[in-house]
Formats: C-alpha cells, structure tokens, sequence
C-alpha cells in the first residue's frame, strides 16, 4: 500500500482498515475453523459497520455475535444484531432488565454464568422482565501443571462436578434454561509460539500448548457428555479464539468457534508457528519534527494495548518499514520518536503508519475508521467511540 498517497492531505493520527486485507482474513479464518460455525467477537472489531460486513462475507457458517459487555449487546440489539452472546457475566441489576426485556421483544440474547450469584440475578431479571433467558455455561479451560498454573482466572466452573452444582441452581429457576457451554483456552489462543530470535521460549510454549490443548478437549468433553445425559439439548458449543482456531476445531463436541483478532490482524497476532493472517488495521500520524538524523518524531501515537504492561503492548511501526519506537521512549502520550534509517525519506506532514498491539482498542483512541480498498480510501465508518460509546 502507498500510505504516503492514500493519507496525503488527511488530517492525522487517522485510523484506517485495508478492506482487501480484511476480507481475505474472513476467507482464512473460514478456512482455518475447517467445519465449524463463525461467531466475531465484538471486543476485537468495535466498529458496527464491519460486524455488519463480517456477517455478510462470513455467509451461512456465520452464527452470531460474542459481546463484551450488557450495554455493548443492547447497542449492538438496537442496532439490529441478533444471535448475540454475552461472552462475560453481567452483574447489573438495571442492564440485565433492559437485556431481559429486549429478550421479551423477541432478541436472542445468550447470557453467561459460572456462578450461583450469576444465575440467581438472572432469574430475578427474567422474572421482573416477564422473559425467558438462554444461558451459557462458561468452563475454565486453564490446565493446572506441577508448579504451573497454566491459564487465566475467569471461570469458577473447573470440573464436572461444578457444573453439576450449577447445573442444579438453574435448574430451581422458572425462567432460565441452559442453552450452552463456553471454554477460552485463553493459555492458548493468547500465546505466540513463533517468536523471532526466540527458539527455546517458542519450544517451551509450544510443548505446553500441546499438553493442554489435550486436556481441555477431554474437559470440554466431559462437560457437553454430561450435560447431555442430563438432558440438557445444548444449542451451541462454543470454544476458541483467533489464537488456537486449528486446535479448537479438532473437537467434535465444539459447534462454532469465536474469532476477533484474526480480523485487523493487530501486532499481537504476528508470532503463531500455526497461521499468519493479514495486518488491515492500523493508524497514521504525522511527522511534525526531526530532532536529529534518522530519527522522526510524529504527534500523538501513545496507545499502548492492555494485559501485563510490557513491550509487546506497543504499538509497531508499519511504515516506513524497519522504523522503530525508541526503547526508552516508546510511544508517547503527545509526541513519539521513530527511528528510521532507510532509502525513504520522510518530510514534515509525512504519515508514519503504525499497528495496535491489540485489535479492538484502537477503535476507543478513534471517532472512526477510513475504509481503504485498492489503495484508495473508499468510506469512513464510525468506531463504538464515534457513536458516542465506551463500553468498557
Ligand atoms: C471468551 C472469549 N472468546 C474468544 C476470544 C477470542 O477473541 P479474539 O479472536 O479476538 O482473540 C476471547 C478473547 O479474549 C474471549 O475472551
């Protein structure tokens, strides 16, 4: 892409989507959940205008949308969403009655539990609502090694034996019934594996991704084989995340897998020994001062991802490729300095293209996207931020 021509004249830092990109990233992670349905995960995406495009490029393997919190999914609702699952518990008194009485209104809105508090505040909406709320059963999918906790702290739902207690808590509520079950296999999804100048780390991650990528599909079986005895009729069993889609789709239990990042593709996504998708989201800023040879100092581009603070977490330098953020500067919250010692010669108002570490959360640093297709940009569509929205 000429980034050089297609921001010439825009004001910047602008934030901007390489549609080609992006659809050829549907096509791979279609090709990557091999039989299994699509559902996007609204958190890695924020921007209405390209759930809407993922729900009509993903065609007929499309199945829904994961959400990320109450008031997200009564936008996306109003919006004209369907088929939404809350990936998270909500909590909220007030949220869960306006999401009960979408429900009321005919929406299909799939709430998530791993506790009995969970259950019983949803209950309490669905009766005040007058509704009947589908649930979702979130099982922890970290695997717990000799002196290796590997995994994340979500769900209290580690066993059978949890889910049968559970299981008996909506079982005494009138308006509930259990729809499905849910496991992120977060250790691996969220780890890369094919790191540069990295080899005995990646072989580590790797020797324990493949350890547990077995034990959570015998878990997750467990679960939906004794659910099923029960007599629960599950309509969906929902795994994965952009990060793991080869292995999650291995089990036969598992009806639809989630993907987000695989989308914009952010700086977090580059290190997987199993796929490579296509970088389409990005921003640009603009070059405003050169303090000393080869380095170019550029307005704005602090936007640092969340998770444990480190490096990883910055945002990368696109273009001029090989530009790099200065160790002790990184990004800045007004001003950041690259570093770039190459054949193209960057002037003042010159863009520096740049990737978020992380997919979503660019679009809460932006009002809106420029759509770009055949190096021209094509539209500009409004972020969550944009609408006048910030969810979380
Ligand atoms: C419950 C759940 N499912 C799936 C995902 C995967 O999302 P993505 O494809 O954006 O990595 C996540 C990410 O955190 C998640 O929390």
């Amino acid at each position: 892409m000429d980034f050089q021509a297609i921001f010439k004249g825009r004001t910047l830092p602008a934030a901007f989507v390489n549609l080609d990109a992006f659809d050829a990233n549907i096509e791979t992670v279609l090709r990557r959940a091999r039989n299994k349905l699509v559902r996007t995960a609204s958190k890695s995406v924020r921007c209405v205008a390209l759930l809407r495009r993922l729900e009509q490029k993903i065609g007929e393997r499309y199945c829904g949308i994961m959400t990320y919190s109450g008031e997200e999914t009564l936008h996306l609702a109003h919006a004209g969403f369907d088929r939404l699952l809350i990936g998270y518990p909500v909590t909220s008194e007030n949220v869960l009655f306006e999401l009960a009485k979408a429900v009321a209104d005919g929406k299909q809105i799939t709430f998530m539990v791993d506790l009995a508090e969970h259950v019983l505040r949803l209950e309490a909406a669905a009766q005040k609502a007058h509704a009947t709320l589908d649930v979702c059963l979130d099982i922890d999918m970290s695997s717990r090694f000799p002196f290796l906790y590997f995994g994340v702290r979500r769900s209290s739902l580690t066993s059978v034996e949890d889910v049968e207690k559970i299981l008996a808590v909506i079982g005494t509520c009138k308006r509930l019934r259990l729809v499905g079950v849910m496991g992120y296999e977060a250790q691996i999804a969220g780890l890369q594996d094919n790191l540069p100048g990295q080899a005995v780390k990646n072989a580590v991650v790797r020797a324990l991704k493949a350890r547990s990528i077995d034990e959570v599909a015998r878990r997750r079986k467990a679960v939906v084989n004794f659910l099923k005895n029960k007599g629960c009729e599950l309509r969906f069993v929902n795994g994965g995340g952009t990060g793991c889609l080869e292995s999650t789709s291995q089990e036969n239990v598992v009806t639809e897998v989630t993907a987000g990042s695989s989308f914009y593709s952010s700086g977090l996504f580059d290190g997987y020994k199993d796929f490579q998708h296509l970088p389409s989201a990005g921003f640009a800023v603009e070059v405003t001062r050169k303090p000393a040879k080869n380095i170019y100092t550029c307005s704005g581009g602090g936007y640092i991802a969340s998770g444990a603070a480190g490096p990883d977490k910055l945002p990368k330098v696109w273009y001029p490729k090989g530009g790099k953020l200065l160790a002790h500067e990184g990004a800045g919250e007004v001003q950041t300095p690259v570093e770039f010692d190459g054949p193209v010669q960057l002037d003042i108002g010159d863009a520096v293209v740049m990737r978020h570490a992380k997919s979503g959360e660019l679009c809460e640093r932006f009002n809106s996207l420029l759509l770009v297709s055949d190096g021209k940009v094509v539209d500009e569509v409004p972020t969550y931020r944009g609408e006048g929205k910030c969810f979380l």
